[in-house]
């Protein structure tokens, strides 16, 4: 196990690396430097069939997620006949959970926000605290006598999904059903397909008619529970517009948008933390004195180095535009790839290095612009209890096999971990 991994510089004259093979959803870092020097605005062919383009350098990244330009809105590209329904592309699935934030441009998605943002406040989040705490060690309880877990499995997968469900205000006795569609979404990359399509079916009728009864149950008691589902109707009944379609996909999107990536937070950062001893001896010092400052540069430093969401969703060109010297077309597809910019060097001083300290670190890990995660304090909170509790309760935590064992999912979006077996010292 290295401290440091090596500097992976971008070879000059080298062809363009493969992209979308076992070897870069293993570690995808050398690639992108590679594009970030020779081709920062890249052409490529997904697995899906589609022509889309990459952007990797820091700044065109964050210029891209801020151009108006560049819509969320599937409607813009012009698919061809052969692709239809096998790209992943969400505007083929005329399903209402998908007329969601992030898919959606001003002014609906400004309405939306807004109305969201209402339920969903910094201080509710950060009432919730305790919560993630009791969640958290209940289920570390599960494995802490065994002296070993696959913490995926056991740990990073359940937590945010617990979580959101009791955000939202999902009764505890129906969270299972939850635990099981989501586990389908994630084994199966969220594609339009069988178990996945039903799993999103259930999942609609069941927010359906969630939404139905707390309405009936806010009409009959003036002041019912917090929970975020009650917020959304109680702001769509305050004068703002809210259908129920859109009350359900806001639903799904907190569900579908923090869920994985939390689950890859807590994934790849105990992974960076373990295959780093130093800095984690850091950090366990630091916790020890109860002290809360790397803890908190440390996340966001997890989230730039080996961060859960590699490509920022679709966008689609509105009209053809230039960035970085390429002409892109209208209705091209872009995405914008977040774990390249974050690994810029123009941008971050020695980026392949994880320093938890590191402090000038505006990371595009949530994105940026309108569409900025607006979920980013409640994975902040997730994932800084489950490390901290994770390293206090389980001090001699390491992995179980070797790292290069390890398998990594090449989800197009998303970049995780499929297990993560570790071992230590049971506790009772
Ligand atoms: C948007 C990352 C957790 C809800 C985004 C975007 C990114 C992101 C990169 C912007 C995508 C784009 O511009 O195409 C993350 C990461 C997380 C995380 C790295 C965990 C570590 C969460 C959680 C929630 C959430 C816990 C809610 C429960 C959302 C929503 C949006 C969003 C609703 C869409 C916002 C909009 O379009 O206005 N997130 N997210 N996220 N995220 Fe997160």
């Amino acid at each position: 196990m290295t401290d440091q991994p090596p500097a992976t510089p971008a070879t000059p004259g080298a062809p363009a690396p493969d992209l979308f093979t076992w070897e870069f959803a293993t570690d995808p870092y050398p690639a992108y430097a590679w594009l970030r020097e020779h081709a920062p605005v890249h052409r490529t062919r997904l697995p899906s069939g589609v022509e889309a383009w990459l952007v990797t350098r820091y700044v065109d990244a964050k210029q891209a997620l801020a151009d108006q330009r560049l819509s969320k809105n599937p409607a813009h590209h012009d698919e061809p006949a052969h692709a239809k329904g096998k790209t992943g592309i969400p505007g083929e699935r005329k399903a209402e959970l998908m007329t969601h934030l992030l898919n959606i441009d001003p002014p609906d998605h400004t309405r939306l926000r807004r109305l969201v943002s209402k339920a969903f406040t910094p201080r509710r989040v950060a009432e919730f605290a305790p919560r993630v705490q009791e969640l958290t060690d209940r289920l570390i309880d599960g494995f802490a006598a065994t002296g070993s877990a696959d913490l995926i499995h056991e740990f990073a997968f359940p937590l945010p999904i617990y979580a959101i469900c009791d955000l939202l205000g999902v009764p505890r006795e129906d969270q299972d059903d939850f635990r099981d569609w989501a586990g389908m979404m994630i084994r199966h990359g969220g594609g339009p397909r069988g178990g996945v399509a039903r799993s999103v079916k259930k999942m609609r009728g069941y927010l359906a008619e969630l939404i139905h009864r707390k309405r009936e149950a806010l009409s009959d008691e003036p002041t019912p529970g917090e929970d975020l589902i009650s917020g959304l109707i109680r702001a769509s009944d305050h004068g703002e517009h809210l259908t129920e379609n859109e009350a359900a996909a806001m639903a799904f999107i907190l569900l579908f948008a923090g869920f994985e990536t939390t689950v890859n937070l807590i994934g790849n950062g105990v992974h960076a933390l373990l295959t780093h001893p130093e800095q984690r001896n850091r950090l366990q010092e630091s916790l020890a004195r109860r002290e809360k400052g790397l803890l908190e540069t440390g996340v966001e430093e997890l989230l730039r180095y080996d961060g859960p969401v590699e490509l920022a969703t679709w966008r689609f060109a509105t009209e053809a535009l230039r960035i970085d010297g390429q002409d892109i077309a209208a209705g091209d597809p872009v995405l914008v790839v977040l774990a390249a910019a974050d690994r810029d060097p123009e941008r971050f001083a020695d980026p392949d290095v994880l320093d938890l300290s590191r402090r000038d670190n505006q990371h595009l890990g949530y994105g940026h612009g309108i569409h900025y995660c607006l979920g980013a304090p409640l994975a902040r909170l997730e994932g800084q209890t489950a490390l901290a509790t994770l390293l206090t309760r389980l001090p001699d935590l390491q992995l179980a096999v070797d790292s290069a064992d390890l398998r990594w999912r090449g989800g197009l979006i998303m970049r995780g971990l499929r297990t993560l077996p570790v071992e230590f010292t049971p506790v009772r």
